[in-house]
């Protein structure tokens, strides 16, 4: 059964190895051998987009779940991060700076079972396109809250914010109706 107080424990000692991304890769990998277990003991929780787990500056270890047809805007982590998805199915639409603007590059559906890697430079919007609630475990090299210098692009006029957590929760609620 899926034990989260040793998973973020084994995580946080991934942090002193040399490549804690791979690391956390490989444990995720093991955690979703049991994706009942992840179920039993994540499931939707309280159904809110982000639940933190665990929060640090070097780690953050979240629960997300997204209602049907929700909508993140476009954001950029500047941290490594590792996405398990364990119910439903997780849009990723990937994104590159051209000039001053964004472009579209990809879009890469994860689907129950699938895991990402998710590399440093990440600019992405996420989407959830079924009718029910998807789960997904994310772990990240940083604290995904409070990490300077991110970004976050109002999705009406495009332009490049500061990353705050609340905005983007805003406006995904706002993309979601
Ligand atoms: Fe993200």
């Amino acid at each position: 059964m899926f034990d989260l107080e040793l998973f973020i424990a084994e995580c946080q000692a991934a942090l002193s190895t040399s490549d804690p991304q791979q690391v956390v890769e490989r444990l995720v990998r093991k955690a979703m051998t049991d994706v009942e277990g992840l179920k039993k003991t994540l499931g939707v929780g309280d159904g809110a987009l982000f639940q933190p787990l665990f929060r640090s500056s070097e780690l953050t270890v979240a629960n997300m779940c997204a209602a049907p047809g929700s909508t993140s805007p476009v954001h950029n982590h500047c941290m490594w991060g590792v996405i398990a998805v364990y119910q439903g199915q997780e849009d990723n639409f990937l994104y590159k700076r051209s000039g001053d603007e964004l472009e579209k590059v990809e879009t890469r559906s994860l689907k129950t079972g699938d895991i990402w890697a998710m590399p440093v430079d990440l600019i992405h919007a996420i989407n959830n396109p079924k009718d029910h609630y998807n789960a997904a475990l994310h772990i990240y090299g940083g604290d995904l809250v409070e990490r300077p210098g991110r970004s976050l692009w109002n999705p009406e006029s495009d332009l490049e914010e500061d990353y705050d957590i609340r905005q983007v929760l805003a406006y995904t609620e706002q993309l979601s109706q």
